[in-house]
């Protein structure tokens, strides 16, 4: 008789309800001592919800809950986690009915009656609740450099989740957006290292430390990000030095604010599957990083070590390879294979039952620290609060925040009050580009799925006057429509706003060929251009698409991303002057198509000189972002504390009107053991400011701070020079001989 039939005998009737007096770890190890081989391999194995439905839910169809296969599946095969919705947004109500029957069978129909952990992606905002507040994509959301409103969205979106009793959000993506051709850089908080570990981190609070919280899940570990073509989940080739600066930090940013799960990287590093890399999974994720918590693959990652990486000869041999290296969930997502793999490997001894106790372990604490034995389903109360003012007050602060005013030629912008505005181009009156992927459905693309929100349209209506505002679609994402009527109209027109970009997606639908935006577009552009009145540029997008040939041309450039719901009413807002514009650039807009270097370049890539006046320079800067006022600088000064180092810089609103300025530190490091940058951003505080105030901001920095990662991958601080800039002032020490 097998050990483990041998506790299933003697654990008949057992509870996961703590016994009086017990910790929440006894409770775990008591389930753990409890439980069968079977069972344990059951909670290492995710379900995605459409493997237990009947039918789906779209525009002209209901969800239909399969109860027999939920019921398999949880009390046959011990599934302790499932996933997704299936496959447009649901209603709060109908939410907790699925969640309450899961809840059900698992608390009462099994054995043990441990408890489900659902787990969705609420990404921006609770985007497959119906009702739920929707934020700006992550992207957009750091063109605001506000960290609070990271915060402040990971709290509202844990809250608008867990009411609908879901505990583990799969988000932030703490990716580091390097490559703009990468179909999910909309999904990432930008180009730079510091401003994503900052933006993530706070996303993890902000949902973990919620009223009604969720566990977060950082992902997708690591440099997911950099597909070496730019398509999504092809492979990476890089070194360990740039995986160590470059990507690891924003995961070591979450860890150390407590980050309950992680999600790995689907795609390959240098030859090896990342869900098969004990180096990166075991060696960085937990050795090196510290990391304690659940590491879930992402979809379907087991398998495709045998189906598309092709390292396994086989399922069973890829599971061998994936718990070795070092997960604990399996998104498997479609069958419960996973979970007879692993009791053939452990009865035949590849795998140890305590490597196997190592992830249930893990799985069972997190499950306990969700209060998920206790309340495995939040109470309904919550569910009244979905969509609040104050949240949705939240989504606009931050679309508003996020607004990019690239380019103002002439004040060409605020356009005066009575100007007659044509309006026109592909993302001019469609809400699927201003929400992005992830809305309502998983490429968001479905119009129909979508609450009746204003469009860029309907807001210019709005804030000019229905009369004043005109509009033509002159062209779709990639055709031309009818540029002529664009011409005609633009005679009647003081000024002619076309916007620009794409429409959403992301993974492999969002792969794109070239760069560059759609030649329709741009020859609708051109046609705005060509009659002479002032035309403002309005880029909504998934990534920084190549726009070069227009851009002189135009008298504005106004760069929102995926700004949501309040975007439109945003972008009004600074056309029309009563929004002073305060978002400034995550991440470098390339040029040319041939031209993709990011901001912290090497030396080798361009001097300052060459980066802000050579051929190859960007388009636009990172960091940069223009107001209706104007910012100076003074009085930079660098103290050096020994250990530590005291900056600090006055600011002052040199203009006519309050406005808010980012303030932003650079520092380079003159030379060191590894190639250096030719600057890192180390710091920046967003600061509000009166016509004519100014205020002392001070940064402190620490040797840490100041540190390369070394020719062995050791992170260490290298005595010698150091420059600082910020905005116009620039200084240097020597620091630490
Ligand atoms: C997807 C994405 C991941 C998401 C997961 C569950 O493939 O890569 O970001 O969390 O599957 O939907």
């Amino acid at each position: 008789m097998t050990p483990s039939l041998v506790r299933s005998l003697f654990a008949v009737g057992a509870s996961a309800a703590l016994t009086a007096g017990a910790t929440a770890q006894d409770r775990v190890e008591d389930l753990l001592s409890q439980m069968t081989l079977e069972e344990k391999a059951g909670q290492m194995t995710q379900l995605t919800l459409s493997a237990l439905s009947s039918g789906r839910q779209w525009t002209d169809t209901e969800h239909e809950l399969n109860v027999e296969a939920l019921r398999k599946a949880i009390v046959e095969d011990h599934v302790g986690s499932i996933l997704n919705q299936f496959d447009a947004a649901f209603t709060p109500d109908y939410w907790r009915e699925i969640i309450t029957a899961v809840q059900d069978i698992a608390t009462e129909e099994t054995r043990l009656k441990i408890p489900v952990v659902y787990g969705v992606d609420s990404v921006h905002g609770a985007n497959y609740v119906i009702g739920a507040t929707i934020f700006p994509q992550n992207l957009s959301l750091a063109a605001t450099w506000n960290p609070s409103l990271s915060t402040i969205a990971g709290e509202i979106t844990a809250f608008e989740t867990r009411a609908v009793g879901i505990p583990w959000n799969f988000s932030p993506v703490a990716d580091v957006a390097r490559q703009p051709l990468w179909s999910r850089y909309f999904e990432t908080f930008g180009e730079d290292p510091h401003l994503v570990s900052v933006m993530a981190a706070e996303s993890v609070k902000g949902q973990q430390q919620a009223e009604l919280n969720v566990a977060a899940c950082g992902k997708h570990f690591i440099a997911y990000s950099m597909p070496r073509t730019g398509k999504d989940r092809t492979p990476t080739q890089i070194g360990m030095v740039e995986l160590l600066d470059v990507f690891a930090p924003p995961f070591q940013a979450m860890i150390d604010a407590g980050v309950d799960t992680m999600m790995i990287n689907s795609g390959e590093i240098n030859g090896v599957p990342v869900h098969a890399s004990h180096e990166i999974l075991t060696g960085l994720l937990r050795d090196r990083m510290g990391f304690e918590g659940v590491a879930v693959t992402d979809w379907e990652d087991v398998i495709k070590l045998h189906t598309m990486h092709k390292v396994a000869d086989s399922e069973k041999e890829a599971t061998r390879q994936a718990i070795l290296a070092g997960i604990d969930m399996s998104m498997v997502p479609y069958k419960t294979d996973f979970a007879d793999h692993i009791v053939e490997l452990v009865s035949e001894g590849a795998i140890s039952e305590e490597r196997i106790d190592l992830s249930v372990r893990r799985i069972l604490r997190l499950k306990d620290k969700l209060g998920l034995f206790e309340e495995p389903i939040s109470g309904p109360e919550h569910v009244q609060h979905i969509g609040k003012q104050a949240s949705l007050d939240a989504s606009l602060a931050a679309a508003r925040e996020g607004v990019v005013l690239l380019k103002n030629e002439n004040n060409a912008l605020p356009l005066a009050s009575g100007a007659k505005i044509l309006v026109t181009g592909p993302t001019a009156d469609a809400l699927p580009p201003v929400y992005g992927a992830w809305s309502f459905s998983w490429q968001g693309a479905e119009a129909g799925l979508y609450p009746d929100t204003p469009t860029v349209l309907d807001a210019a209506r709005t804030q000019f006057g229905a009369a004043n505002v005109s509009y033509v679609p002159g062209a779709s994402f990639n055709e031309e429509l009818d540029l002529a009527a664009v011409t005609s109209a633009a005679a009647d027109a003081d000024a002619i706003v076309v916007c620009l970009g794409e429409p959403p997606s992301t993974e492999g639908p969002g792969d794109i060929l070239e760069l560059e935006l759609e030649p329709a577009q741009l020859a609708l552009a051109q046609a705005a251009i060509d009659t002479g009145k002032p035309v403002v540029l309005v880029l909504i997008e998934n990534r920084p698409r190549v726009f070069t040939q227009v851009d002189a041309g135009a008298a504005a450039v106004v760069w929102l991303g995926e700004p949501g719901p309040f975007g439109p009413q945003a972008l009004a807002e600074v056309l029309a002057g009563t929004l002073n514009p305060s978002g400034r650039l995550p991440f470098t807009y390339p040029r040319q198509n041939g031209s993709v270097v990011t901001y912290d370049r090497k030396w080798s890539e361009g001097s300052p000189e060459v980066f802000a006046n050579g051929p190859q320079r960007p388009l636009y800067q990172f960091g940069s972002g223009l107001a209706y006022t104007t910012f100076g600088y003074s009085g930079l000064r660098v103290t050096d504390r020994g250990d530590a180092l005291t900056v600090e810089v006055t600011v002052a609103n040199t203009g006519e009107r309050a406005g808010h300025e980012v303030v932003q530190l650079y520092v380079s490091d003159e030379f060191a053991s590894v190639t250096p940058h030719v600057h890192r951003l180390k710091g920046f505080e967003k600061v509000a400011l009166e016509a004519g105030e100014s205020k002392t901001i001070t940064f402190e920095l620490t040797k840490d701070d100041l540190s390369v990662i070394d020719r062995t991958g050791r992170k260490i601080f290298e005595p010698g020079g150091f420059g600082f800039r910020v905005g116009d002032q620039a200084t240097r020490i020597d620091w630490g001989n």
